[in-house]
């Protein structure tokens, strides 16, 4: 397996990104979900949750921004044969995972009250306590944290956590079963082991 994608394949750098940011997608998912369900409110669990889906979130953040400049520097595989419809929706489709990977670690960082204790190594404080803040959102738009957090979080949870993020992985994760199953071609194969 090469370091660097070819036109068949996906190479091994790549395919480390996409099913690592395929975890911590995973992981984003069941840390909130797990808070929500599974534990009281003020109890040490509850925060436990909590910052590990807003370590987890930070991670994807990190690890999106190594996968965009891996990207850039390097070729993407050619797709598989198909219509101009197919393509057109494949690269739509990978473009809005993108967006995906940016706009939800954004939303939630920028919309949360509470310092992130990363993993409980060290923390990294609060969108509110930055520089950032005060120029642009005081300042600038001359809003109160709580102001600013209402739109943000609405975005980050009712808009996209709890409809486009899914459906859009969803959609994804069905297009490669049905490349695989029906199409019988080399679309996830070159995700994989490249067979
Ligand atoms: C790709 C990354 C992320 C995904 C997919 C994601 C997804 C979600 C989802 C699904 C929810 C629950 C929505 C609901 O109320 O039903 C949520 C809530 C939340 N997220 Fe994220 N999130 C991500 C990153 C982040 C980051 C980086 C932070 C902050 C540093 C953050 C902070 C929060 C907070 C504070 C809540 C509310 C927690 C609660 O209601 O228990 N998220 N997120
Ligand atoms: C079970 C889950 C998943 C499966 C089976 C899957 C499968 C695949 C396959 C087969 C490809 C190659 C498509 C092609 O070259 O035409 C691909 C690419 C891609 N996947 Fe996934 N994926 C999954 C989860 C995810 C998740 C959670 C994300 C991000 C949130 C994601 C983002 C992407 C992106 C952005 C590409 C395009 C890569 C590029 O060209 O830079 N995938 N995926």
């Amino acid at each position: 397996m090469t370091i660097k994608n070819t036109a068949e394949n996906y190479g091994s750098i790549a395919k480390w990104f996409h099913w690592l940011t395929a975890v911590f997608f995973l992981a984003s998912y069941c840390t909130v979900y797990y808070r929500h369900w599974f534990t009281e409110e003020k109890t040490p669990e509850n925060w436990i949750a909590l910052q590990l889906h807003l370590s987890v979130g930070i991670s994807i953040a990190v690890i999106v921004t190594l996968r965009i400049i891996w990207r850039v520097i390097n070729r993407v595989p050619d797709l598989e044969p198909g219509t101009s419809l197919e393509h057109g929706m494949a690269h739509v489709g990978h473009y809005s995972l993108y967006a995906i990977m940016i706009i939800m670690p954004v939303t939630g960082y920028i919309g949360t009250g509470v310092d992130t204790e990363f993993y409980m190594l060290f923390d990294i404080p609060k969108f509110e306590s930055t520089q950032l803040f005060t120029t642009i959102v005081s300042d600038g738009l001359g809003m109160t944290f709580k102001e600013f957090e209402k739109p943000v979080d609405f975005i980050h949870k009712d808009i996209m956590g709890v409809w486009v993020v899914w459906l859009l992985i969803a959609g994804h994760a069905s297009a490669a079963l049905y490349h695989q199953f029906v199409k019988k071609d080399r679309t996830l194969s070159k995700m994989t082991n490249g067979k």
